[in-house]
């Protein structure tokens, strides 16, 4: 059953837009709450249109001042969403999809269900698209590396029902998020 457009390989938040779906798809939601994971995926990151660029595209890790720069992007997403004057859970996602399970993220320390399921989802889908994409200063984690690293932060940073939601989705269809692993990310919507 198709429930959203194919958005394939498109960058970092398509695939976390396509695989904040199959997580939730995976989790049981309906059509109305994939609509939202995919638009808050696609959204995640807004914020970093407020960010300076030197910082964004540093070649080298960030200074803890330039991390305190850059943790202020959940909230600037929220003030550029707000400005449409419409509250949506799409920006529940956005403000809180760096906070933890363990209440030590950003930026309001929410823990476990206190944060949206949106965000713990897309927390996910982000944290595992970003292990397994080159950053400035590592290479990409293989695969399984990923996915062990993701499993390993099951309770403290991650949701381990979505956890354990991407490993199922992960194992069953056999493919990675990353486009340049393993079989591309193509976007198809399960058979569910
Ligand atoms: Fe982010």
């Amino acid at each position: 059953m198709a429930i959203w457009p194919r958005i394939g390989d498109t960058g970092h938040d398509g695939r976390v837009a396509q695989l904040a779906i199959d997580i939730g798809r995976e989790l049981g939601m309906g059509r109305t709450e994939l609509e939202v994971l995919g638009r808050a995926g696609l959204l995640h990151d807004v914020g970093k249109l407020g960010i300076p660029g030197a910082i964004l595209d540093k070649p080298a890790a960030l200074s803890e001042g330039e991390w305190r720069v850059m943790r202020t992007h959940p909230e600037l997403g929220l003030a550029i969403l707000g400005a449409t004057g419409r509250f949506t859970r799409e920006m529940l996602a956005v403000l809180y999809h760096h906070e933890r399970v363990d209440g030590a993220g950003y930026p309001h320390g929410l823990t476990a269900a206190e944060i949206p399921i949106e965000a713990r989802i897309v927390a996910v889908a982000d944290t595992f698209d970003a292990l397994v994409s080159d950053r400035p200063y590592r290479h990409a984690f293989t695969y399984a590396e990923a996915v062990a690293r993701v499993r390993h932060e099951s309770g403290t940073h991650l949701d381990p029902l979505a956890v354990g939601a991407l490993a199922r989705v992960l194992k069953s269809r056999r493919h990675s998020v990353h486009g340049h692993q393993q079989q591309s990310f193509s976007g198809q919507p399960s058979a569910a």
